[in-house]
């Protein structure tokens, strides 16, 4: 160890056995600075270099929110971590528009604050990379925000077990370069996929359901459409009616993108999203028309995602639908089709 030197990390409190036990915890692998406030904690970042601050919210003199805005006219690139107990609505959207790594919630366990740590100073990418990851995040963290995703006061309660699996997600450089990819290919396309992984992620963050289990269906979400990169651009877009050869040839995305992310290296269970996110219960669906039997779980999550994520987007062919009128329509025209039990959860976040 005596050769490298340590990451520098600034932590921010006024109570001072949070900063003692944080100054505790992490010196162990970290050069760890303290400051009791945020006008303290800015004139140290003035005066000094840090690769990560992590600070509380509602301290006296400067709270964590406007510490963060001066970090951010400053020193942009200055990774921010905050921590609060209290976090209103306001403030999480306010510090993921200012673009906080993420939120660790107080009272916060010991490993997890480690672990968010590690995984955010030991990120080992190229420059270009970690550029890539960076603008991936605040894609997602935009489309968060912007769009109708249901309750944001209980979404807000899953967000940081979210952004911690988006980060997991985008240190891998073959994830960031695919999806760099698809937004070079097709804009709406990116935000698409994007939407559809950040649905998955919401309502399995809800559920609780294991980390592994979380990581595997968002990042299926991300890329579950990455076939229709070798699709024709322009039946991709194509507002009027399309032929059935047109169709026939939409639907060979499943088969491109099951065979992409092999090519490349991605988990069996990934390649499989992308096969099977098109198939229906009753066996209706394509590419091989698979009763509920043969299409696996996180398929069948993906598939729900998918259509909701469609309906409230706006196509070339449609105007966009608000959450209940997508549900209402799914109601309608998917019965037997798609997982009900999927459609329920979406449902607890959308109308409460
Ligand atoms: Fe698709
Ligand atoms: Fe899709």
């Amino acid at each position: 160890m005596s050769g490298e030197s340590k990451k520098k990390i600034l932590v921010v409190d006024d109570e001072k056995y949070i900063t003692d036990l944080l100054n505790e915890l992490l010196s162990v692998e970290y050069t760890v600075e303290c400051a009791n406030d945020g006008v303290a904690a800015f004139n140290k970042i003035n005066n000094g270099t840090y690769d990560l601050v992590l600070s509380d919210i509602s301290m006296p003199n400067l709270d964590g929110i406007e510490l963060l805005r001066l970090i951010r006219n400053s020193q942009p690139n200055l990774s921010v971590v905050m921590m609060s107990g209290l976090a209103t609505t306001d403030n999480v959207i306010d510090a993921l528009n200012l673009g906080a790594a993420f939120f660790i919630k107080k009272p916060f366990k010991v490993n997890q604050v480690l672990d968010s740590i590690k995984a955010k100073l030991g990120r080992v990418q190229t420059e270009k990379g970690a550029q890539d990851s960076e603008a991936i995040i605040t894609d997602i963290n935009y489309l968060i925000l912007s769009n109708n995703y249901g309750k944001m006061n209980e979404i807000k309660t899953v967000l940081p077990v979210c952004n911690e699996i988006y980060y997991e997600i985008l240190k891998d450089e073959k994830t960031v370069k695919n999806l760099v990819k698809i937004k070079q290919f097709d804009d709406a396309i990116y935000r698409h996929s994007l939407d559809v992984g950040i649905i998955a992620s919401i309502i399995c963050a809800f559920r609780r359901v294991k980390a592994g289990t979380l990581k595997t269906i968002t990042l299926g979400g991300f890329v579950h459409d990455i076939g229709k990169l070798n699709v024709d651009y322009n039946i991709l877009n194509k507002s009027e009616k399309l032929t059935p050869e047109e169709f026939e040839q939409i639907k060979m995305h499943t088969f491109f993108g099951h065979n992409i992310l092999l090519e490349e290296n991605f988990p069996e269970e990934i390649a499989e999203i992308a096969f099977k996110h098109h198939e229906k219960l009753d066996g209706s669906g394509y590419p091989r028309g698979y009763t509920e039997y043969g299409i696996d779980p996180a398929s069948q999550f993906i598939a729900v995602c998918d259509i909701y994520s469609a309906l409230t987007e706006k196509r070339p062919y449609r105007k966009k639908l608000t959450p209940n009128e997508a549900l209402e329509l799914i109601h309608k025209d998917f019965q037997n089709k798609i997982n009900f039990e999927i459609v329920k959860l979406l449902k607890l976040f959308i109308d409460g």
